[in-house]
């Protein structure tokens, strides 16, 4: 059936290639400024992968006017102020950040105050608050997750609030994205099991999600058979530049489609046991994704079978459910892959969650801005078995 309204816009140009991201000046070319001011992290920098992308900037003809590396875990308000003064005095042009989510989304909302200035909290809260393009920002992904790159929000966390702040804004959506597999050889195994679950969910929630259309389908549906058929080679060889590459593209790809078509309760749950107990998002959703698809199973069964080619499942004269049953098994099989290989914990209890929080966690992914796209009305008692079945 198809919806009866949907929208789709995806400005951001997306390049890949091995090696591009210290090649890149036909792109740089056509974005036409010299001075970039990059955003990074101390990680990153310490790998060395700072200074590639700084040299190839240069030989490229272009300028690094500074650096700020000291991007945090959460992107932090105190950070993008910080960031955007340093940006505002450089003399930069334009933003080139080199990151995962936090580092991508601290860029975006620097980008905002470089752009057009002012206060981030008290003149861009609120969603779409932009009224024309900020300047030009070019990303790099060192993780194959969030799919920053391609979405147009940021997430900043309010450290003397204690509360996550999102700026949704389609002028936030990236120029360049670059796509390079060589930025994400040297993320470590469960980084990788993780931030790969993370853009797996991205990508079964967006399509299983009550405002998927056509469009972001086709995104979702490419993401799941990459991610399903390459996440285990990621994680067992950092080195396989094919897998690597495999996962950038379908972390791009699902950020794509869940940026159009939005993410529900294993979202909802994975960010309030991250708010609660410090479990890393990726983790988090790797742990809640089969119980999530178990808790809607009635309301997207027959779409949930239809991921069962892209999962590798379908077998002839499956019924429906038999077909949305073996993908959840499938993605449980999966986790379980990367568990063996030590690289992504299964239950709750092996990740400081305490059995008397389970019912936070249910409460709390009700309270998630998640809980309007949710196929099923959220209920927190209906919610809690499923929670503790991953306890
Ligand atoms: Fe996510």
């Amino acid at each position: 059936m198809l919806p009866e309204f949907f929208e789709f816009y995806n400005p951001t140009k997306v390049v890949y290639k091995d090696g591009i991201a210290t090649d890149l000046k036909p792109e740089l070319d056509i974005i036409g400024i010299q001075k970039y001011f990059i955003i990074s992290d101390h990680i990153i920098n310490g790998v060395g992968l700072v200074d590639k992308v700084a040299d190839g900037l240069k030989e490229a003809g272009c300028e690094p006017v500074g650096r700020f590396l000291d991007v945090a875990q959460d992107a932090r308000l105190k950070d993008v102020k910080k960031c955007a003064d340093l940006v505002k005095a450089s003399g930069a042009q334009g933003i080139l950040s080199i990151g995962g989510g936090s580092v991508i989304d601290t860029a975006k909302a620097v980008n905002i105050l470089f752009s057009e200035g002012g206060d981030l909290v008290e003149d861009y809260s609120g969603a779409h608050t932009l009224k024309r393009p900020l300047k030009p920002h070019v990303v790099i992904p060192t993780t194959a997750g969030t799919g920053s790159e391609v979405t147009m929000i940021a997430v900043i966390y309010d450290e003397d609030n204690k509360e996550k702040l999102a700026f949704p804004d389609k002028f936030l959506l990236p120029n360049l994205a670059v796509l390079d597999p060589q930025m994400t050889v040297s993320l470590p195994p469960k980084m990788t099991a993780a931030t790969g679950m993370d853009a797996l969910t991205h990508a079964v929630e967006a399509y299983v999600g009550i405002t998927a259309s056509p469009v972001s389908d086709g995104f979702a549906l490419g993401a799941i058979e990459l991610i399903m058929s390459r996440l285990v080679q990621a994680v067992e060889n950092g080195a396989d530049v094919e897998a690597r590459g495999a996962m950038l593209i379908a972390s791009n790809m699902a950020g794509i489609a869940f940026t159009h078509s939005m993410v529900g309760c294993v979202h909802g749950l994975a960010h309030t046991t991250g708010a609660h107990f410090r479990v890393p998002h990726g983790v988090a959703n790797g742990i809640f994704l089969p119980v999530g698809l178990e808790y809607n199973f009635e309301y997207i069964q027959d779409k949930l079978a239809r991921l069962a080619p892209v999962a590798g499942v379908m077998e002839t004269g499956m019924s429906n459910e038999a077909a949305a049953r073996a993908v959840i098994a499938s993605i449980r099989s999966l986790t379980q892959q990367l568990n063996k290989l030590n690289a992504l914990p299964l239950r709750l209890r092996d990740v400081g969650v305490p059995e008397d929080g389970l019912m936070t966690i249910a409460e709390g992914a009700l309270n998630d801005g998640t809980s309007f796209y949710n196929p099923r009305p959220m209920d927190a008692e209906e919610l809690l078995p499923f929670v503790q079945n991953v306890y």
